[in-house]
C-alpha cells in the first residue's frame, strides 16, 4: 500500500505543470535567507524531470539565487485541496544559468513572461514610483532544479485515508515507511 502513495505522489508531480489549474502547479519554496532565518516564496512548479527532479524559473538576480549560492539545501511545499493531499519535498537545489537544460527552458519564455526576467535593475532594488520599472532586452533567467531528498505525504480525510508516509532517498533508493498522521 505504502507504494500506492508513493506512485500517487510522482503521479501527480508530473502530472501539475501540463494539467491547467491543476494545485501543484504552485507551491510554496523555501530557502534559507542568509540573517539565519528561512524565506518563503510561491513560485510556478515547471517540470518533474524523467531523474524525478522538480524544475523552476527565477529571474537570475533575485535574492533566492544568493541564497542558493550560499546553501542550496531548499523545500517545498504543495497542496491539493480536492484530494486533501500534501506534499513536502526536502533537497538540494542546483542553479542553472546555461547548459542545455537551461536552453531547452529559456527558448520557452515568451510574450508576457518575458517580462518576469528583463527589468533593468534587480527584483527586490527599491523605488519610489511604482511605475518606473525600466525594461531590456536582456533574459535574467536561471533554471532552479530541486533533488528531492525527503518527501512527506499527508492526506488528512477521514479513516482509513488518513495517512501520513515518509520517503527518504539512501544511496540512491527510496526507503519508505508510514508514519502517525
Ligand atoms: C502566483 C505566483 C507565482 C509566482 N511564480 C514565481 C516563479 O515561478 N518564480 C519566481 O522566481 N517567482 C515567482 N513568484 C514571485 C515570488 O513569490 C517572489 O516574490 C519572488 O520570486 C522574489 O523572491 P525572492 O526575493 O525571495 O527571490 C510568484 C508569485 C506569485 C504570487
Amino acid at each position: 500500500m505504502i507504494e500506492d502513495l508513493f506512485k500517487e505522489t510522482w503521479r501527480e508531480l508530473e502530472q501539475a505543470p501540463s494539467t491547467p489549474d491543476h494545485p501543484f502547479s504552485l507551491c510554496c519554496l523555501a530557502t534559507n535567507d542568509l540573517n539565519g532565518g528561512i524565506k518563503q516564496r510561491l513560485v510556478n512548479f515547471r517540470k518533474l524531470t524523467s531523474q524525478q527532479n522538480l524544475l523552476f524559473y527565477t529571474d537570475s538576480r533575485s535574492a533566492k539565487i544568493d541564497q542558493l549560492q550560499k546553501n542550496d539545501g531548499a523545500s517545498v511545499l504543495f497542496y491539493n485541496p480536492v484530494l486533501q493531499l500534501q506534499i513536502f519535498i526536502r533537497g538540494r537545489i542546483v542553479i542553472h544559468n546555461q547548459g542545455k537544460l537551461w536552453d531547452d527552458h529559456r527558448v520557452k519564455i515568451e510574450g508576457r513572461s518575458l517580462q518576469d526576467y528583463n527589468t533593468q535593475y534587480a527584483p527586490g532594488k527599491h523605488i519610489k514610483n511604482p511605475l518606473d520599472v525600466k525594461r531590456t532586452q536582456d533574459l535574467n533567467f536561471a533554471l532552479l532544479e530541486l533533488k528531492p531528498e525527503v518527501v512527506e505525504y499527508l492526506k488528512l480525510r477521514i479513516e482509513p485515508n488518513r495517512l501520513r508516509a515518509l520517503f527518504t532517498k539512501k544511496e540512491g533508493e527510496w526507503e519508505k515507511t508510514f508514519l502517525i498522521p
